[in-house]
C-alpha cells in the first residue's frame, strides 16, 4: 500500500523502515506536518500516517478525499486532533494505536514527579559547576503521600500500580471504575474529594469536550496548597492562564507537564536560536518549580516498535478488507 507518512523524524523512518520489512508497504516519509496547506503532498497515496500535532481538520480531510486517500493511520492513541465527523462524511477510515506501551507514559510521569521532588536536574548542573551545596534541594518522601489519578484507563492504571508500589495511597477518579484496580488498593472517589485530598495529582484521561480545561481556576482552588500537578495526557486539560496564576500565588507547589495547550506550534523542533513568541510557555519556563518535557512520554524503544508494527498491521488489514480492530468511528465516540 502507498503510504504518505507525515511529521517524520529520524526515529520514525528508522523504526518504520525496519518493521516494514515484514509488510512491504511503499512508504514515503515527509518531514512536514500534515495540514490544509501540505495536504496536496498526499496526492496519489491511499493512506496517510500522522502524529499528534498534525492538523486533521475538515479542510484537510476534504483535500485528502479529493486526492484519493482512503484511510488515515494515527501513530498515537489520542485522536482529539482529528475531525472524526468530517472523516466519516468523506468515507475516510481512521485507525490508531490504542495501546503501544502504557508503561512508557506512566514511567515518564514518575520521572517528572521524582525530578521535581528531588531536583536531580538542578543537582546535576550544580555538581558539574563544582557547587556541592544542598541548599534548597530538600525533597519529600513520595511513598508517604496520597496520589490522585484522574482517568484510570490503560496508562492511569499502570501509573496507579507503580505509585502503590512506592507505598503511596492512591485515589482514582474515572467515569468507569476499574474493579481490578480497586481490588488492588486504589480508592475510587469523586473528583472534588480527589482534588482536596491528593498531594500529587496526575492526569490520564483523554481530551474531550467534557475534559477540556478540567484543571481551571475553580478546580485548582479545591487542591491542597503545595500540590504537585502532573500532565502527560493532553495540554488543553489544563487552563494555562489559570495554572500560571496558581503558580504565581504559590498555591500549586510543583507542575510537571509533557504536553502543553499550544504545543503544536512549538514541539518536535529545535527552536533554540529562535525568539520565543509564546509568552505563556515562556512564563511557565521561568518558574523554578515547573518541569516541561516536549511530549516525549511515549518515547521508548518498546513504544516506537509497537507503534510501527500496529500502524503497518492496521494498514495491511485495511488493504486486505479485513475488520479494522483499531478503528475510531465518530458514531461510536460521539455517544
Ligand atoms: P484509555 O482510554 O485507556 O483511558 C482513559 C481513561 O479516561 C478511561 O478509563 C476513561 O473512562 C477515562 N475518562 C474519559 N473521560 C473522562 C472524564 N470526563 N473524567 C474522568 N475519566 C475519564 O487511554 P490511555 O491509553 O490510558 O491514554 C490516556 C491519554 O494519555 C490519551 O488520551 C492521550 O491523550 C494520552 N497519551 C499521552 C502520551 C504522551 O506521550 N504524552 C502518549 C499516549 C497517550
Amino acid at each position: 500500500m502507498k503510504i504518505a507518512l507525515f511529521s517524520s523524524k529520524s526515529y520514525d523512518s528508522a523504526y518504520f523502515s525496519e518493521e516494514n520489512k515484514a509488510f512491504d508497504h511503499q512508504i514515503t516519509f515527509f518531514e512536514t506536518r500534515l495540514k490544509n496547506r501540505t495536504a496536496d503532498l498526499a496526492e496519489g497515496f491511499e493512506a496517510v500516517c500522522v502524529f499528534v500535532n498534525d492538523v486533521i481538520d475538515r479542510e484537510t480531510i476534504c483535500k485528502l478525499k479529493d486526492h484519493g486517500v482512503k484511510v488515515i493511520a494515527l501513530r498515537s492513541a489520542g485522536f482529539n486532533h482529528v475531525d472524526l465527523a468530517a472523516a466519516e462524511e468523506c468515507g475516510i477510515r481512521i485507525v490508531r494505536v490504542p495501546a503501544y506501551s502504557p508503561r512508557s507514559i506512566a514511567e515518564h510521569a514518575l520521572a517528572l514527579i521524582l525530578t521535581l521532588n528531588r531536583k536531580t536536574h538542578k543537582a546535576y548542573n550544580r555538581v558539574r559547576e563544582g557547587n556541592f551545596s544542598l541548599e534548597r534541594l530538600t525533597g519529600f518522601n513520595v511513598g508517604d503521600r496520597t496520589v490522585g489519578v484522574i482517568g484510570t484507563g490503560k496508562i492511569g492504571a499502570t501509573f496507579a500500580r507503580i505509585m502503590m508500589g512506592l507505598g503511596c495511597h492512591v485515589l482514582g477518579y474515572d467515569k468507569y471504575q476499574n474493579k481490578e484496580l480497586a481490588d488492588a488498593g486504589v480508592e475510587y472517589t469523586g473528583l472534588e474529594k480527589l482534588l482536596g485530598r491528593s498531594d500529587i495529582i496526575s492526569l490520564h484521561c483523554p481530551l474531550t469536550p467534557e475534559t477540556a480545561y478540567l484543571i481551571n481556576k475553580q478546580t485548582l482552588s479545591m487542591m491542597k496548597p503545595g500540590v504537585m500537578l502532573i500532565n502527560t495526557s493532553r495540554g488543553a486539560l489544563i487552563n494555562t492562564n489559570d495554572i500560571i496564576e496558581s503558580l504565581k500565588n504559590g498555591h500549586v507547589g510543583y507542575l510537571g507537564i509533557d504536553v502543553y495547550e499550544q504545543e503544536e506550534k512549538l514541539f518536535y523542533r529545535d527552536r533554540s536560536e529562535e525568539i520565543l513568541q509564546d509568552d505563556q510557555i515562556a512564563r511557565l519556563m521561568s518558574f523554578p518549580n515547573v518541569l516541561i518535557t516536549a511530549h516525549q512520554a511515549f518515547f521508548t524503544r518498546e513504544a516506537l516498535e509497537q507503534i510501527a508494527v500496529t500502524t503497518l498491521q492496521n494498514l495491511k488489514d485495511f488493504e486486505e478488507g479485513k475488520e479494522l480492530v483499531n478503528e475510531v468511528r465518530y458514531s461510536e465516540v460521539s455517544q
